[in-house]
């Protein structure tokens, strides 16, 4: 296996490779070489820190860059006053990207003071020409920029700093390259991501995505079912399977693959105890793919089915390929074969030429559908996609006060639904100390609540039959047993 490879055994005096992920294996045994020296100078190893901005993809391309910094030597730290400082960035909304520049300003300093610090920017702000423009011109200061595309090349482009002494930008448009076998450094040991397809095919019209993540290509479920066994190997008993839209999982393979029929194989991994995935698109979500949810003993009780708009003719416009009928009718279909599912949906608020009346069919999916959470956005116009150009863009007044009026609706049957479980023993995996309490620890059932019980650092990873006694809105109080 590549990542078990030593890097001391690989001859960086000859020409580097050109096969991947040889070529990455060779860049970070030179990065090695820089570490060392730095390790002699200083005493000690170089301290890196990464800050990811935006989606679980996001997060997941996090561990993999952090897997290279830490194979080639680098020490992780908590925070910016690092050798090495690496925004995974998110461009989906406009305050994503005035995150990262205000971001930067603060870097800025710290930089002036540690001049041989180094500062990278990737993810899928960067892909955005008149960002890079931007950063060439104003934040001179920044060492290297890549984008989604070739994330892998991580240790590459820092040789390629190193040598050159000037900004290094490599940018790619798009790809039809997937790298596999890289180091990864995992968040959690007992729940990790997994890739199953990268990037989006559906340009909803107020979406940034398919520009930034390009063409949708799908992992082998070859590769997809050996990096799930290794994790199961290394103590993972939770997968989160990823992509911007799992339901048109593998259509896209030499041999083509539904969803449904992967998430059977992943089912059959033994050791495996939870399925997690994310996101489906309502127009894709197959019966098939109901059934296997029905049938599985290990896929989460828990589906994340962005809903946008509750008005038809906003989803013509956003291109979402669904009418409001079609959304329920999907729900009411999960709901008869899975009748314990917990619902979460995305809804953006605003787009334009959304009225009161429209608005007034989104307030009445929600009520209807009662989801058990909902993450609510005002909407964000980004440059390029087809809805920025849109007329009637929504006063942000208006916006405003339909937010409020959104949350303060999802808020109220959030804390009532999330309630469903009371008085029942579940299963809880559990993920860490407890934040708050002393003497607790946090766990999430299958349906994605959280639960607060009495226990210690022993359970984290372990999965525990828990009483749920007393429901707190969002969360649990229960006791183990
Ligand atoms: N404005 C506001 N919200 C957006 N999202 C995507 N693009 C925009 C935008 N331009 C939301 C959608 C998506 C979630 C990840 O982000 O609800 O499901
Ligand atoms: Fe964006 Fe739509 Fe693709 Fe989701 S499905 S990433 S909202 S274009």
């Amino acid at each position: 296996m590549y990542n078990e490879i030593d890097l001391d055994k690989i001859d960086i005096v000859t020409e580097p490779p050109t096969e991947e992920p040889a070529r990455q294996y060779y860049f970070m045994a030179k990065c090695r070489e820089w570490v060392r020296e730095f390790e002699r100078k200083n005493g000690r190893r170089p301290f890196a820190f990464t800050q990811t901005f935006g989606c679980q993809m996001n997060a997941r391309d996090s561990e993999k860059l952090m897997g290279i910094l830490r194979k080639t030597g680098f020490q992780e730290i908590g925070d910016e006053k690092a050798d090495f400082v690496l925004y995974n960035t998110c461009t989906v909304r406009e305050n994503a990207n005035q995150k990262v520049y205000g971001r930067l300003g603060y870097l800025n300093t710290l930089k002036k003071k540690n001049p041989h610090m180094m500062i990278a920017l990737c993810g899928c702000m960067m892909q955005e020409p008149e960002v890079v423009e931007k950063i060439r011109k104003s934040y001179r200061f920044v060492d290297i920029v890549f984008g989604t595309h070739n994330i892998f090349q991580l240790a590459e482009l820092m040789v390629r700093r190193l040598e050159e002494r000037n900004m290094v930008v490599s940018v790619w448009k798009g790809t039809d390259q997937i790298v596999e076998e890289l180091p990864v450094e995992r968040k959690f040991p007992f729940k990790s991501g997994v890739n199953i397809m990268f990037g989006c095919n559906n340009f909803c019209s107020y979406c940034i995505v398919p520009y930034v993540r390009g063409r949708e290509r799908s992992r082998n479920p070859e590769d997809i079912l050996a990096e799930i066994r290794k994790l199961v190997s290394e103590g993972v008993v939770e997968v989160m399977l990823l992509g911007q839209n799992v339901n048109s999982y593998g259509k896209t393979l030499d041999t083509p693959v539904t969803f449904a029929q992967l998430l059977r194989q992943v089912e059959k991994i033994e050791g495996l105890k939870r399925i997690r995935f994310m996101t489906s698109h309502p127009k894709d979500l197959s019966e098939e793919l109901i059934r296997v949810m029905r049938d599985s003993e290990k896929i989460c009780r828990h589906l994340h089915l962005p809903l946008q708009s509750g008005s038809s003719r906003i989803l013509k416009a956003m291109n979402r390929r669904y009418t409001k009928e079609q959304y329920l009718d999907l729900v009411d279909k999960i709901r008869a074969a899975v009748p314990d599912i917990s619902l979460t949906t995305d809804i953006i608020v605003g787009f334009p030429g959304e009225t009161e009346e429209d608005f007034e069919e989104t307030m009445d999916v929600v009520r209807r559908v009662e989801f058990d959470s909902a993450f609510t956005f005002l909407y964000s116009r980004r440059t390029g996609t087809p809805a920025a150009v849109m007329e009637e863009q929504v006063p942000e007044e208006t916006m405003k006060n339909r937010f409020d009026r959104l949350l303060s609706e999802v808020q109220q049957i959030s804390a009532r639904v999330c309630a469903r479980d009371l008085h029942t023993t579940r299963d809880v995996l559990v993920e860490s100390l407890d934040d708050h309490l002393e003497g607790y620890v946090t766990g999430r059932l299958s349906n994605n609540t959280i639960v607060h019980f009495p226990g210690d650092a022993s359970l984290i990873g372990t999965i525990v039959p828990v009483y749920l006694e007393e429901s707190r809105g969002f969360y649990y109080m229960g006791t183990a047993g």
